[in-house]
């Protein structure tokens, strides 16, 4: 496939505070993982990569399998770093010659629509910029110095940054080979090697489940995985 998806599942889920790493915890029958991957198989074809944490790697390749169904052949699983970045680059030595645009995305984003991955590809394809979902700000947000509020900042400048983020494949590899720190998203990472990021139209349901209150939501939220 011309396209891959790295989805990152091997963060330990420290804030969700559950025995399991949080891909492996269950939203109903089903984990965060196998959730996940239905929209990334429901999206358009690609190369999949899951990165998993140390140990569990077994576990997420039979995950994996299942959802793949008969596209299977276009599933491997790795193992993951100490941080989210380090995941990131150990999905991106596993890609396929033939991929030309990649996206890197949360598997703790489970419920994210297969849509939000079509429009990131299409915006990738059209823009040959780095491109994020992302969606309004609706709190009121203020700056603050320790206890002190210093000033409004204007909501109309600001987007809540989502995954899947897509790059072009090249883009991507570079940035990654010459990131020298720890970025918060990849989207930062390849902006800091002085490439552009576009935004285009996120989705709510593509929240990241995070604390217990954010799996309490999922849990209302899931539509059952299909048989
Ligand atoms: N992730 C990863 N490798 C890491 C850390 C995070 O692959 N070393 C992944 C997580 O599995 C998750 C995504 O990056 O799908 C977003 O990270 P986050 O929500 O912070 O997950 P955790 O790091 O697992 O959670 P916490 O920060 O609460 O420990
Ligand atoms: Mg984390």
């Amino acid at each position: 496939p011309r396209i891959a998806v790295i989805v990152v599942a091997a963060g330990s889920g420290t804030r969700l505070g559950q025995e399991a790493p949080k891909a492996f915890v269950g939203i109903d029958g089903h984990t965060i993982l196998r959730h996940a991957l239905r929209g990334v198989f429901e999206a358009p074809e690609a190369q999949i990569v899951v990165v998993a944490p140390s140990g569990r790697e077994g576990e997420a390749l039979t995950e994996a399998r299942e959802a793949a169904g008969d596209r299977a052949g276009q599933v491997s699983v790795v193992t993951g770093g100490a941080t989210r970045q380090q995941s990131v680059a150990a999905g991106l030595r596993e890609l396929w010659p033939s991929v030309e645009v990649v996206l890197v995305h949360d598997a703790a984003r489970a419920l994210t629509p297969p849509d939000v991955f079509a429009r990131v590809i299409d915006a990738v394809d059209r823009t040959g910029w780095g491109v994020v979902p992302g969606l309004p700000v609706v709190d009121t947000i203020k700056r603050v110095d320790g206890q002190q509020v210093v000033e409004a900042v204007d909501r109309s400048e600001l987007t809540a940054a989502q995954t899947p983020q897509g790059f072009r494949r090249d883009v991507l590899e570079t940035a990654y080979a010459v990131a020298s720190e720890e970025f918060t998203d990849d989207a930062a990472l390849v902006a800091a090697a002085g490439h552009r990021v576009a935004v285009v139209q996120g989705d709510a349901l593509a929240f990241k489940i995070t604390t217990p209150a954010d799996l309490d939501r999922a849990r209302h939220l899931a539509v059952p995985v299909p048989p």
